[in-house]
C-alpha cells in the first residue's frame, strides 16, 4: 500500500514539475513579437477624414471603447465617452475592459508613439510588450489595408483625453496562457479594394459582421456556416439574443430583403431619439444606431451585395428568450 502512494506521489511531483515548466517556458517564450516599428504619422485631412469614418463605423474601435447607453435599443455610444473604455468583453473568457485608447497621459496613449499603436492594432501587444486578449479583435485588424490604419490611429491621436484608469484584465485558466501564445508579427497588410468590385468592399469592411453572425467553436467559424447566425448575447434585461442568420437563404435567412429594405433598416435606427426597446420588442448588441449614423449608402449597398453573394444556409434561428426558459 505504502508504496503505491510513494509511486503515486512521485508520479504527482513529476506531473507539477512538468506542468510548472511549461508555464514557465510559457511565461518566458511567449508573445513573441518584435519591437514596435519606429514611424511618424502625419495627420493629413485625408486622413483624419478616412480614420473617423472607419473608427466610427465599420472598423468599430469607438463602440467597444466607449461607454454605451444600456438602456436604448442597439446600445449607442454615450456622446462625451469616446475612447474612455472599461466595458466588459470577457464573456467566458474571464475579465477584459476595453482600455482607454484617448490622449490621456496617464491612463490612455498619451505617451505611446505611433508605432506602438500599430503594433497593438495589428500584433496584439501592449506598450510595454504585454498579450492582448483577442477580444481586441487584432488578429482581424492586421488584415486591414496598412493606409487605413495610419488613417485610424491619425484619428484615435484626435480623441479629447478622458482621465479614466481601466482596471486589469483577469483571465482564466487556461485561456490566460492561450491568448498569450497569439500575438505575432504582421508579414502581410490587406489592401483596400478599389471600389469597382462591390462584393471585394463589402467584404472588406464586413469583418465583424461575420463574426456575430458565424457560429464558432473553440474561437474557429464551423466551416459552411459561415453568416447563418446563432452566436448568443446575454442582455442587460435578463434576455439572451441571438444573431440572425444572415445568408441569402429565402426562408431562414435574409433571402426576401431587397437592397432599399437592407438599408432603410439601418437607416431607422439612426435617429437617437427613437431607441425604445419597449416599442421595439427587445433590445440588442447590433450596432444599428452606430452603423446608421455613419455610414454611406454606398458601403451598406457593397455589403448587402456581398451577403447576396454567400451561400445560402437554411438555419432557423429563435432571436430572443428569457433567460432559463427555452
Ligand atoms: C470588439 C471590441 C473591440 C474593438 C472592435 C476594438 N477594440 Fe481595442 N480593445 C478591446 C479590448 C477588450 C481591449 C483590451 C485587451 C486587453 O486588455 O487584453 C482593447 C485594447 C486596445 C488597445 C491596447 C491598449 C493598451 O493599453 O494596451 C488599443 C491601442 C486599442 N484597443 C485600440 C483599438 C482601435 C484603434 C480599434 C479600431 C481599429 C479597436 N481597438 C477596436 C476591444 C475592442
Ligand atoms: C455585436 C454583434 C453583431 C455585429 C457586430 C453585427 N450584428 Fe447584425 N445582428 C446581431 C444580432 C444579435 C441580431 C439579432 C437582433 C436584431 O435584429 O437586432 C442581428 C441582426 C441583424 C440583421 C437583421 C436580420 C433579420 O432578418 O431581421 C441584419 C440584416 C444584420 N444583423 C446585419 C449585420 C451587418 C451587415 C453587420 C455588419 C455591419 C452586422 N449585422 C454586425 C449582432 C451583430
Amino acid at each position: 500500500m505504502k508504496k503505491v502512494f510513494k509511486i503515486l506521489g512521485i508520479l504527482l511531483i513529476i506531473v507539477v514539475v512538468f506542468a510548472a515548466g511549461g508555464y514557465i517556458y510559457l511565461q518566458a517564450a511567449f508573445p513573441k513579437v518584435s519591437a514596435a516599428p519606429d514611424i511618424k504619422i502625419e495627420p493629413t485631412p485625408e486622413r483624419l477624414e478616412r480614420g473617423k469614418y472607419l473608427a466610427n463605423s465599420y472598423a468599430f474601435c469607438i463602440d467597444c471603447h466607449s461607454g454605451r447607453d444600456m438602456s436604448k435599443f442597439s446600445l449607442p455610444v454615450i456622446p462625451g465617452t469616446e475612447g474612455k473604455g472599461g466595458d466588459d468583453y470577457g464573456e467566458g473568457a474571464g475579465f477584459v475592459p476595453a482600455s482607454n485608447i484617448t490622449g490621456d497621459k496617464e491612463t490612455g496613449l498619451g505617451n505611446w508613439t505611433d508605432g506602438e499603436i500599430l503594433r497593438a492594432l495589428t500584433s496584439g501587444v501592449s506598450k510595454d510588450g504585454s498579450f492582448l486578449a483577442p477580444m481586441m479583435p487584432y488578429t482581424l485588424f492586421s488584415k486591414m489595408d496598412k493606409e487605413d490604419l495610419y488613417a485610424i490611429i491619425a484619428y484615435i491621436r484626435t480623441l479629447p483625453a478622458i482621465n479614466n484608469k481601466v482596471p486589469k484584465k483577469e483571465l482564466k485558466f487556461p485561456v490566460n496562457l492561450i491568448f498569450r501564445t497569439i500575438p505575432s508579427d504582421v508579414t502581410e497588410y490587406g489592401k483596400r479594394p478599389d471600389g469597382l468590385d462591390k462584393i471585394k468592399q463589402g467584404e472588406y469592411l464586413g469583418y465583424a459582421c461575420k463574426f456575430c453572425h458565424s457560429p464558432s467553436e473553440k474561437g474557429e467559424i464551423i466551416p459552411g456556416m459561415e453568416f447563418a447566425g446563432g452566436m448568443e448575447f446575454s442582455m442587460p434585461d435578463g434576455t439572451t439574443i441571438r444573431s440572425s442568420n444572415i445568408t441569402p437563404d429565402k426562408e431562414t435567412g435574409i433571402g426576401n430583403m431587397t437592397k432599399e429594405m437592407f438599408i432603410a433598416r439601418f437607416k431607422s435606427c439612426g435617429d437617437d431619439s427613437n431607441l425604445d426597446p419597449k416599442t421595439r420588442g427587445f433590445n440588442t448588441p447590433m450596432a444599428w444606431n452606430f452603423i446608421a449614423k455613419t455610414s454611406t449608402d454606398d458601403d451598406l449597398s457593397a455589403i448587402y451585395e456581398y451577403l447576396m453573394a454567400q451561400k445560402p444556409v437554411m438555419n432557423k434561428i429563435e432571436k430572443v428568450t428569457k433567460q432559463g426558459l427555452k
